[in-house]
Order: structure tokens, then C-alpha cells, then sequence
């Protein structure tokens, strides 16, 4: 079986790499790549990648991620997010490849408290959401085989993420003011890796599979609990730090104004996934874990 990856280098598409490898002959790209188009800007030509490869699957790990900055790059979130895997869908289903994709928790509005079902209703809050929702309903339009993974809170170790900016402002700071109205659950790069791994072996004997999912961790956890977690997590395997437990101030999303709108309730209900494809979603803290054990070493 030959698989195109696409978008190598991020924090999912580095997990990938590792997870797809055993399932067959992986062609990994990135935007650089030279032999065949892996530049996501370029709809057309990312299509006629497919077009000469002829992959089984194709996994579409590349986008525009930076979520504030799509708020003024609006034309180029949208190509990227919304065109290219419009292509890439349409390009899949005349090869009869398999189309993985991600998308996000940010397709909602964030109201409420309950646990978004795939059958909700959308309404994204952001330029980055709704690029995100036109690549979704652009893949389901082309009538293709696909699966859409909306995740949310994504980590890994490599590369920036949240936990690490919490460890390093709190070895530079007495305290710290983190949100705590916004509710989700931290997803690492490598449970969607594996579960994407998993997910296609399944789709690939039982195509009726093709479809839309909400993948994350489970269990739920504000920004301030999960900078919580992890500084006590570092505190107690004896790294100093100069934010004491105490020392960390509960603030609301609206005393911290960005550029981009964020929900406030990111839950998502894992349920549908892990009934359909017979798996069991761990809980968030175990890949926190697991990355804390690695960046710190310890
Ligand atoms: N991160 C989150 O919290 C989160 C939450 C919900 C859903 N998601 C979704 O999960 C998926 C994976 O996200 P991630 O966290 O792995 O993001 P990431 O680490 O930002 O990786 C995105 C990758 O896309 C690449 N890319 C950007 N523009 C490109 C282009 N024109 N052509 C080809 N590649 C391009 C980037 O390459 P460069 O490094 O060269 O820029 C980067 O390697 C995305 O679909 C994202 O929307 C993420």
C-alpha cells in the first residue's frame, strides 16, 4: 500500500511519520519537498501530486495553524485550509484514494458546557475556524472516502506548546495569570497518530467507516488547571521554579484579548469514534505525562 503524507514536519505530521510507517510505502512531504509537490498554497499542483502517485491513502496533516495571524491572512488560511483540501479531496475520489484529515474544535461557538457532537451545529468564532469548516464540508462535498478528525488543545514534544511555555515563564516569574474559562482536552500528536494509524486499517477493510469524528483525549481541563497539573508535575520531581502553587491568578478569557475569537467550550464527545473503530481513548493526563517525562527528562 503506498501513503502520501502531507505536512511531515508538524506536530502531527512528525508523529505520523512514525505511525504510518509500518502500514506500507510512506511518501512524506512537506512544503519544500522537490519531487512532488507538497505546498499546500499551490491547490493544483498538491492535486497532481496525487494524480502521479496514485496513493492508497492520503493523509493531509499540513495547514495554517497560526490562528490569530488568519484574522488578516484570510486569503491564504482559506487556500490552504479550505482549497487545498478541496483538491486534494476532489484528486482522491477520481484515484478511489482515501482522504485523512483534521480538523478542530474551533468550528464551534463555544456556548454551552455539554460535549460537542459530530451532528452539532457549526458556527465558528474565527478566520482560522471557518477556513477550517470549508475544508471539512469541501472533503464531504467531493463524495469521497475520507475520514475528519476534529481534535482540539494539540501538543507535542517537539516544538513550542503550552505546557513548555508555562515551565519557562514560571522559572522567570513569581506569578502567573492563566485563563480559566475555556474548557477542553490537551490531544498529543501522538494518540492522533496512533488512532489515525488504527482508524485506516479499519476504514481500508470496511469502507462504510468514511466519515466525520471527534477525536481527543478524554476528560476536560481549563488552561489554569492544566498549568496547574503541569508545574506541580515539575515541582515534585525537583525542578526549581519561582511561581509558587499559589502563585498562579485564575483570569477569564476576556482579560486576555487576542486577535482571534477562541470557544470557550471545546469539549468534545469522543463517543461516536471510539464506538465505530472500537477503541478507547485514554485520558489527557497520561500524554501530558508522557511529554513532561520527555522535555524535562526526567
Ligand atoms: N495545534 C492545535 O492545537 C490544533 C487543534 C485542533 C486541530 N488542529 C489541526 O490538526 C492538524 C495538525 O496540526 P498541528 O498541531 O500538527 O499543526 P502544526 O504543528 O502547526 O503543523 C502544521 C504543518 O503544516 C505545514 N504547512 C503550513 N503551510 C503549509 C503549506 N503551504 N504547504 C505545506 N505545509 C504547510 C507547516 O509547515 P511549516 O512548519 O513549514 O510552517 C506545519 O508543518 C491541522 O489540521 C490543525 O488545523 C490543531
Amino acid at each position: 500500500m503506498k501513503i502520501l503524507l502531507l505536512g511531515k514536519n508538524g506536530q502531527v505530521g512528525w508523529e505520523l511519520q512514525r505511525s504510518l510507517a509500518p502500514l506500507g510505502e510512506l511518501i512524506a512531504l512537506d512544503r519544500h519537498s522537490t519531487d512532488y509537490c507538497g505546498d499546500l498554497s499551490q491547490p493544483e499542483a498538491v492535486a497532481e501530486t496525487v494524480n502521479r502517485l496514485k496513493p492508497t491513502v492520503i493523509v493531509n496533516a499540513a495547514a495554517y495553524t497560526a490562528v490569530d495571524k488568519a484574522e488578516t491572512e484570510t486569503e491564504l488560511a482559506d487556500t490552504i485550509n479550505a482549497k487545498a483540501p478541496e483538491a486534494l479531496a476532489q484528486a482522491a475520489k477520481q484515484t478511489g484514494a482515501w482522504l485523512v484529515h483534521y480538523s478542530t474544535d474551533y468550528v464551534f461557538n463555544g456556548s454551552g458546557s455539554q460535549a460537542w457532537q459530530e451532528t452539532d451545529a457549526v458556527a465558528p468564532l474565527s478566520v482560522y475556524g471557518q477556513s477550517k469548516l470549508a475544508g471539512e464540508q469541501a472533503i464531504q462535498a467531493a463524495e469521497g472516502l475520507h475520514l475528519i478528525f476534529r481534535t482540539s488543545w494539540v501538543y507535542a514534544a517537539r516544538g513550542n506548546n503550552f505546557a513548555k511555555t508555562m515551565l519557562r515563564l514560571a522559572k522567570e516569574r513569581d506569578q502567573l495569570s492563566v485563563i480559566n474559562d475555556q474548557i477542553g482536552a490537551p490531544t498529543s500528536a501522538e494518540l492522533l497518530a496512533d488512532v489515525t494509524a488504527h482508524a485506516i486499517r479499519s476504514g481500508l477493510k470496511q469502507p462504510e467507516l468514511s466519515g466525520l469524528y471527534h477525536l481527543a483525549a478524554a476528560g476536560e481541563t481549563s488552561w489554569y488547571d492544566y498549568a496547574g497539573y503541569v508545574l506541580n508535575y515539575a515541582r515534585h520531581r525537583g525542578i526549581e521554579l519561582k511561581t509558587a502553587e499559589n502563585a498562579i491568578t485564575a483570569i477569564p478569557t476576556s482579560a486576555y484579548p487576542t486577535p482571534a475569537q477562541r470557544p470557550l467550550n471545546s469539549r468534545l464527545n469522543i463517543e461516536k469514534l471510539q464506538s465505530q473503530f472500537g477503541l478507547q481513548l485514554p485520558d489527557w493526563h497520561l500524554g501530558v505525562e508522557r511529554m513532561l517525562a520527555e522535555v524535562l527528562c526526567v
